[in-house]
């Protein structure tokens, strides 16, 4: 069945969910606001603001839009999927209200609290002096967090007593911070479709939240990911969806505040067991851009299961065998201060690698050139049976492409790849 579509968002991410789309042969007709470069090149799109709640439930109704795909957080944050909702428009993406689950680490921490989810012990701190309490109670290393969305830099974490404080005072001008005990273990994302009352697990990925190789650097968006994880322990993730995700999504929609749409699950895997991190009320970027290349049930109609409460009759999803990793190409400076307007040569001659995909996130046309126009702005995406050989494919096509002073880790999967 064709679908009218409208995806909302500009990144990696969005052209990977473009991709899956687009994987399943079915013609769907999308719609993208705003989009990119790359994304311009495969489908329609259009200047709509996609924070604009009213804007974009009116282009939805207008043009007899059947499904709504919201990318990133800050629509969520703002309305739009309440405002797509109130249209008895299919909407994936969860309201504002659980979408706190992203936007307010407090709000996280108490309704895993009320819902027995094992996560980090923390301290909530409104002034200097309890962050000092709080800092002095966990001791080193020490982790301090804002509270609302700051893009991925509001986290740090530190040996440092007097960088923590020093963070710590920057962001309290805006509110309280979280002090949290530091988790040690290996970090992995997963994913899970829910619609309101029951959920569905993709396949675990794992992140590189750090700039440089090695894990140094300040903390980014992501710089690349690799999908499945084959150290994770069998039935992993049957217990988070028993331990963390079923029961965050009934506790939620026991105080009237359903979420549907994508569950994200940071976890930490610690000698003591898993541990939440932080959730996302979205898809990951870039783990995305490894978790639905392996997908093989259609994509389209998991999300519109989603939008329209019906997951429950939808069978455990299928992945392919294959193995994905991705490499996030930065611009100089990023994540602190990225340079822009620089031209990008060499896709065509990367795209020709065999298995490799390379999707856009900050790309715009000028002419007959490619400019970088942000901090992420390539994510060379490459399949294989193994992972020397995804990142083989990986690295020879970065080789080929061409962006003055950018920069990328040569570390990514690395620890899988024999
Ligand atoms: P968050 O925005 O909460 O996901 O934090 C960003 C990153 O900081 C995470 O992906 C972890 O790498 C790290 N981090 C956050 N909280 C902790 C913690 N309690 N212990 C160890 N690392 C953490
Ligand atoms: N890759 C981390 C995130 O999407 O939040």
């Amino acid at each position: 069945m064709v679908v009218r579509i409208l995806l909302l968002g500009s990144g990696a991410r969005e052209h990977a969910i473009l991709s899956a789309l687009a994987a399943e042969g079915a013609g769907h007709e999308v719609t993208v606001a705003p989009g990119n470069a790359g994304i311009a090149a495969e489908a329609t799109t259009i200047s709509l603001d996609p924070e604009n709640p009213k804007l974009v439930a009116d282009f939805a109704a207008d043009n007899a839009i059947e499904l709504v795909i919201i990318g990133p957080e800050a629509p969520l944050v703002a309305g739009v999927a309440d405002a797509v909702r109130a249209r008895r428009i299919p909407v994936f993406g969860p309201g504002k209200a659980a979408a706190q689950l992203e936007s307010s680490k407090a709000f996280a921490k108490r309704v895993m609290d009320a819902a027995g989810v094992p996560t980090g012990r923390a301290e909530r701190a409104a002034t200097i002096e309890e962050v000092v309490v709080a800092l002095d109670e966990f001791g080193a290393p020490y982790v301090v967090k804002a509270d609302g969305l700051a893009a991925g830099k509001g986290v740090l974490v530190t040996d440092d007593r007097d960088a923590a404080l020093e963070h710590a005072e920057h962001y309290l001008q805006l509110g309280p911070v979280l002090v949290e005990e530091f988790l040690d273990g290996q970090e992995v994302s997963l994913f899970l479709f829910a619609d309101g009352e029951t959920v569905l697990p993709l396949t675990p990925a794992q992140d590189y939240k750090l700039v440089g190789d090695g894990d140094v650097g300040p903390n980014t968006g992501g710089m690349g990911a690799y999908s499945p994880l084959p150290w994770l322990p069998a039935g992993f993730v049957d217990e988070v969806v028993d331990t963390v995700a079923l029961p965050v999504i009934r506790q939620l929609a026991s105080e009237g505040t359903p979420f549907s749409g994508l569950l994200y699950c940071g976890l930490i895997v610690t000698p003591s067991g898993i541990r939440v991190i932080e959730f996302n009320a979205r898809f990951g970027d870039p783990e995305t851009q490894v978790v639905l290349p392996r997908l093989v049930t259609p994509l389209s109609g998991v999300l519109f299961a989603a939008a329209t409460g019906t997951l429950g009759e939808v069978p455990p999803l299928e992945f392919s065998n294959d193995v994905c990793v991705t490499v996030v190409v930065a611009s100089e400076g990023y994540p602190s201060d990225p340079q822009t307007g620089r031209p990008i040569t060499g896709l065509d001659a990367a795209a020709a690698v065999p298995g490799v995909a390379i999707l856009h996130a900050a790309t715009a046309r000028d002419g007959d050139r490619l400019l970088a126009t942000g901090g992420r702005v390539l994510s060379v995406v490459a399949r294989a049976d193994d992972f020397a050989e995804a990142r083989a494919r990986a690295y020879r096509a970065l080789h080929e492409i061409g962006l003055e002073g950018s920069h990328f880790r040569t570390d990514i999967a690395l620890r899988v790849a024999k």
